[in-house]
């Protein structure tokens, strides 16, 4: 088994992770669509609600079992700046699974080194929500084991005008010049300048599509796709897409 970051330091890693070959290449950096919420509630004739319950729990666990198996960063793509298209009571429920997570699962993560970010703006949501995630961030910030992230209000189009727009500020005050726009400068406008790049990127549910997630940090990450709907993804599965992950030859346009 390989043995995890956090017991490299010192700190509690109570639940094993699942086996990745020892020798594998593990990724630095998962990105992952949790799509699915919805079809494994009405499988089992449940509300929406439920599935999203179910999701909050594969959110827990996935967490754990990255931080566990040593990534470095996980981003989790919560809630889509088109999600606001959805019912009212939807929206409510998905915060109030978000509250949650904060107040009883942020201690675990914190206690075992984790940093929170977040990725879009989540001032759109309620107060008392922006309060809780403003409060986990600061709490976590000076965390150095792992990275895990949430896209909350993320949209990667919105994404890249708000940096397009700073880079154009930046050339109308003089501060650059337009030849200074390189790919460097503009990836470090982007929300996930600090974080790793991408190496994998997950979708659940059997979709195959990006729905306006990472859309630049994606150019040369590995895509994996699989049927599992969200709240049944676990350890084991994202083991699995490591697996996958660690067989792939990355050659970046070379050869
Ligand atoms: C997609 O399923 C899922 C979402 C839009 C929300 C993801 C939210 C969670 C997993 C729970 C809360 C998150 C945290 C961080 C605690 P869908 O509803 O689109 O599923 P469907 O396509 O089957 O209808």
């Amino acid at each position: 088994m390989i043995l995890s970051r956090a017991r490299l330091r010192g700190k509690a890693a109570p639940v094993p992770a699942p086996a990745v070959p020892q020798g594998t290449e593990l990724p630095r950096h998962v990105a992952i669509i949790m799509d699915g919420n919805g079809r494994w509630a009405a499988r089992r004739k449940l509300p929406r609600l439920a599935g999203h319950k179910a999701g909050a729990d594969a959110v827990r666990r996935v967490a754990r079992a990255a931080r566990d198996m040593g990534l470095e960063c996980l981003t989790l793509y919560a809630f889509s700046s088109e999600n606001w298209k959805r019912p009212e009571q939807e929206i409510a429920d998905l915060t109030a699974l978000l509250k949650h997570f904060i107040a009883n699962d942020l201690d675990e993560f914190h206690a075992n080194n984790v940093r929170l970010r977040v990725i879009g703006d989540y001032h759109a949501f309620e107060p008392s929500a922006v309060e809780m995630v403003e409060r986990a961030l600061a709490k976590t910030a000076a965390n150095d084991g792992s990275t895990m992230v949430i896209a909350l209000n993320y949209g990667s189009q919105n994404e890249l005008a708000r940096a397009t727009q700073a880079l154009a500020r930046r050339v109308a005050s003089g501060e650059l010049r337009p030849e200074e726009i390189t790919t460097d400068a503009i990836a470090a406008e982007l929300d996930t300048a600090d974080l790793p790049p991408l190496d994998l990127l997950i979708r659940t549910s059997g979709e195959q599509r990006l729905s306006n997630f990472l859309l630049w940090q994606v150019a040369y990450a590995e895509l994996y796709f699989t049927e599992k709907l969200w709240p049944d993804f676990d350890a084991e599965a994202l083991a699995e897409a490591c697996k996958v992950f660690a067989g792939r030859q990355r050659r970046y346009g070379g050869l």
